[in-house]
Parts: C-alpha cells; structure tokens; sequence
C-alpha cells in the first residue's frame, strides 16, 4: 500500500534505557522494561512516491493545521526515511504527515510513539511485512532506542544482548504479558507542557560520566527481575516500590552527569510527595519519570479516580491524562492527508 497510516502509542519504562554501550547503533548498556500505553500515541501517515526529489515532512502542533516540521524534527525523520529506505533497497521519496496526541518531547516518550508509527507506516507504504522483531530493530534504528518497544503492547522488554534472532536480527524488544494480563492505569501529572531542555540524547552520551553509573548498573538485575516477577503476579506493591527507586535512580544518574541535567521541577518534587502521601493514606500508587518533569502515577483501575483527585486539588498549575496499558500500533483506514 504506498499509503499507510499507522497509530502507535508510546510507552513508559518501568526499568529504563539510559546510557548506551553503543550510542550509533542504538544498542543499551542495560535490559529495559515498559508498559506499552494506549491514550498517549502518535499518528503518522506516510506515502511512497516512486519519484526524484526530497521528502515532505509535515506535523500537527496543538489545536491548527499541518504544517512544515521544525528543522531538527524533519531531519531526524528524514534520516530515518532514507535509512527504511536504503534498507528496503527501494528508490522513490516519501510524503510524510505526523501529530501526536500529548504533548511533545516533554517527557513522555514522543520520540517512542513518533519512531515506531514512522517506522511501521513506512514499511506499510513500501508494501514490506516483516516480523515483530524485525520492526523493532528497525524503529530501535531510528536512534530512539524506546521506540523499538513502541512496536509491541502489553509489557515489553528490551534486552540489551546482541544474540540474533531466528531470522538473524539483533536487540530487539519482545513481549513479556500482553495487555489483557494485567490492566494498570497510568495518570499522567503534566506540570511541564514544553519541550525539555536536555533530549535524551545527550542524556545517553552522558550518563556514564555519573559517578552513581556504576552504582545503578550494579542494581538493574534485581531490579529487573523483581518488575518481571510483579508482572507476572500482578503484584502492584512490589512494582511499585521497585519502579519508583529506579526512576529515582535514573535521575540522581541525570543530576550528577556532567554536565549535570535537572529534569526535575518543583511542580515534581509537589507531586512526588503527594503520591507518597497517597500510599500512607491507603492508595496504592507509585510514581515514575522519564526524561522530563511529569510524573506517571501507576496504579489500579480501582485507585484511578482516586489518584486524579487527588492530584487536581494540589496547587499546582497541572493537567492530567488518564492513560493505562494498551494492544499496540494499528493500521488506520483513515490517513492525514
Ligand atoms: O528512546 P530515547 O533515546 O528517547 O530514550 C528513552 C529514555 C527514557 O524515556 C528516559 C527511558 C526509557 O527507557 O524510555
């Protein structure tokens, strides 16, 4: 189909990628986990021109119409295009149509779903199927290692190993539960609507000068085999505890970088106290950040209205998304254009 619209959701780690044992490749210097969301997803639509010239990128920013991509967006995307592209051995040019459904490069894994919609659009408008690995590999190419777990729903792990697959691809993210196992909730404390000032790119090049790099690798196994295990026994407690040490984690890492990088906003510091007040007061409720100042408060269906509440009395300037674990990307019939 030289047209294919694509809508892929992000995700949010729970055992997260940050440092690179080779940043060019996109290959981590750890193993990753993530709930694959369902409310904050990208749509892009993308069509295949079997003719000379330059790709056409355009996206949808808040409320108007499409227009022309920022010039640091375009090129990202137009460096993945022409890597599906040489991939596929396929000559032409792509026409490209985007918009997110939350707010961009604020921390919440836009590159994620806006890679893996990309991807899977491109190669549906190229007319290549291939496996879920496969897919994987090549959004994890795009330089957004998360968004080789955007593929995927339910809850995927990222392996950091090189070991090939059947059909002979490496590193990529596979499916641990699927949605239906377990239905978390994910309300999301928005107290930055901007874009962050570091990307997680820089991020990645500078974790390892931390002084708690080490310390924090040191940790991940057991981390990550503690999130297996509470998945596989829906265990929200256990989860929990571990989700909200390791965000923490990863931001003593961010700080103590160098040059250091606050992702933290006061607004965060307000409502990380509030979820722990949450869990003194019986709700059970855990938070996590990516590279951002929002914060995903993970909990049940049981706690959601609960956690909403409570987070919209604070005095603070938020707005909340309900979101939760989701099936993955989809093919649309509709296109953006
Ligand atoms: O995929 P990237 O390069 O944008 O890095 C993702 C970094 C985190 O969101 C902080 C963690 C993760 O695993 O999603």
């Amino acid at each position: 189909m030289p047209k294919t619209t694509v809508r892929s959701p992000s995700n949010i780690a729970f055992i997260k990628y940050w440092g690179a044992r080779d940043l060019k490749r996109v290959i981590p210097a750890n193993p990753s986990l993530s709930m694959t969301l369902r409310n904050c997803f990208s749509r892009t639509t993308v069509e295949w021109l079997d003719e000379e010239g330059e790709h056409e990128i355009r996206w949808r920013a808040g409320g108007g119409g499409f227009e022309t991509a920022p010039p640091a967006f375009a090129e990202r995307v137009r460096r993945h295009l022409d890597r599906l592209r040489d991939w596929s051995k396929s000559g032409g040019r792509f026409r490209v149509a985007t918009e997110n459904s939350f707010p961009s490069a604020a921390g919440m894994a836009s590159s994620a779903s806006g890679f893996s919609a990309l991807t899977l659009a491109t190669l549906g408008a190229l007319g290549r199927e291939v496996s879920t690995a496969e897919q994987s590999v090549l959004a994890r190419r795009s330089g957004s290692g998360s968004a080789a777990r955007s593929v995927i729903g339910g809850y995927v792990e990222w392996p950091a190993d090189e070991s090939p697959s059947a059909e002979g691809v490496e590193c990529y993210a596979r499916q641990v539960a699927s949605a239906d196992h377990w239905d978390l909730r994910n309300v999301i404390a928005v107290v930055e609507r901007g874009a962050k000032s570091t990307s997680s790119l820089d991020g990645h090049r500078r974790a390892t000068t931390s002084p708690y790099w080490d310390t924090r690798q040191r940790r991940l196994p057991e981390c990550l085999a503690a999130v297996r295990e509470a998945i596989a026994g829906r265990d929200l407690e256990r989860l929990g505890t571990v989700v909200e040490a390791e965000a923490i984690d990863l931001h003593c890492v961010a700080m103590t970088s160098e040059p250091p990088i606050f992702y933290w906003q006061p607004a965060t510091l307000t409502v990380l106290a509030e979820v722990r007040a949450m869990r003194r007061d019986g709700v059970s409720a855990f938070s996590t950040m990516d590279a951002g100042a929002n914060v995903h408060v993970i909990c049940s269906p049981e706690s959601e209205n609960e956690v909403a509440a409570r987070l919209s009395r604070l005095d603070l300037d938020l707005s909340l998304i309900h979101d939760g674990v989701g099936a993955g990307p989809v093919v649309e019939n509709e296109h953006l254009f």
